[in-house]
């Protein structure tokens, strides 16, 4: 009949009810039709802190290490671009770190003057607080690690709560505990609350990943596993038995649903692009809000693909991002952060 019509017609025509085409004729009928919109307001800029001069990381590229100044006039850049919420991780000096991360809890240490300053300066910025103990640890372990070799959890958990008390006295919105101890969500919101931090949040970091896109982090913040301890201690030279197995997808409900349960105010899934999937599951089964963290590796793959001349930049950004908020991703923390604000602010 097809055929016979064109026969006829001398001109092919389909006679289609649907065709999405229609819809994608224009770039106004585009805008109108999307169903995901990225915006600077979702982002979350993590920034390194130490005590020293600004300086870039040789471990992540277009990354730096700010001094608390340099600090400070990197988050009134990026709020200018719209963003409203950073995440602060230290490189602490070898000489404050202990097998204890006594150093984690220092209430003059280098975060809560961090905190004290940005929310002095910028008081409206969401300032978030990363709650674990590698950057303190000379095991270089998320928890306190035992002669045996074993990550200790509940010892781990009082720590950690101390370190959130810290960072809430000092004025943190959120604390983000990115540990992966059992029960350490629970422990901190009763910690809070006893102290009278009822309107801190926590943002947990929920499905963790024992992921090798974390690589470049640990470089920028030489907080990687150390292959040996002091009098000869064995060290575990992964974080296998706390962080997720990468292979598991109904785990990361089991484990978003306990945060639920204890107390968290956002969960998140890290890595973000690998793990869309994660995403998309974890909005079937919770309420609450979703953070997705664009880690270390990501942001490198993009940023050396990029600097090769091999893909587009800024379209690769933008649309990693877009895939990750429309896997269902609230906010996402990304280092491209102030940049993907610039080019949407462009757009
Ligand atoms: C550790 C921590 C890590 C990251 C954030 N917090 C590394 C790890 O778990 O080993 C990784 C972030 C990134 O790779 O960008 N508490």
């Amino acid at each position: 009949m097809m055929l016979r019509m064109l026969h006829e017609n001398n001109e092919f025509n389909l006679d289609l009810p649907q065709r999405p085409r229609r819809r994608r004729r224009t770039p106004a009928m585009r805008e109108l039709v999307r169903e995901t919109r990225l915006t600077a307001q979702q982002l979350i800029y993590p920034l390194f802190v130490h005590d020293g001069v600004d300086e870039p990381i040789d471990a992540m590229p277009g990354c730096n290490r700010w001094s608390l100044d340099g600090l400070c006039d990197e988050v009134g850049r990026a709020a200018a671009l719209g963003i409203g919420a950073v995440v602060l991780f230290p490189k602490v000096d070898d000489k404050y770190k202990s097998s204890t991360a006594d150093e984690a809890y220092n209430p003059v240490g280098l975060i809560p003057q961090a905190v004290t300053r940005i929310k002095l300066e910028y008081p409206d910025v969401l300032v978030i607080t990363d709650v674990a103990l590698d950057p303190y640890s000379s095991d270089g372990h998320d928890g306190i690690v035992d002669d045996n070799g074993e990550i200790l959890n509940d010892e781990t958990v009082q720590v950690l709560c101390k370190q959130a008390l810290m960072h809430a006295q000092a004025g943190a919105d959120i604390v983000a505990p990115s540990d992966m101890m059992d029960g350490r969500v629970a422990a901190i919101r009763q910690t809070l609350d006893a102290n009278g931090y009822e309107s801190v949040s926590i943002m947990s970091y929920s499905a963790k990943y024992a992921s090798a896109f974390y690589g470049p982090f640990r470089g920028a913040l030489d907080s990687a596993p150390k292959s040996n301890g002091q009098g000869g201690k064995k060290i575990p030279s992964d974080k296998l038995t706390y962080q997720m197995d990468p292979a598991n997808a109904r785990e990361a409900i089991t484990e978003t649903l306990l945060d639920e349960a204890e107390g968290a105010d956002i969960v998140m899934v890290k890595p973000a692009g690998p793990y869309l999937d994660i995403i998309q599951r974890i909005t079937q089964v919770t309420t609450l809000p979703i953070a997705a963290y664009q880690v270390s590796g990501e942001y490198l793959m993009i940023k050396a693909a990029s600097e090769s001349g091999w893909v587009d930049e800024k379209k690769i950004v933008i649309e990693s991002l877009t895939a990750i908020a429309r896997a269902g991703a609230d906010m996402i923390l990304t280092y491209y952060a102030p940049q993907a604000a610039q080019w949407l602010a462009e757009k």
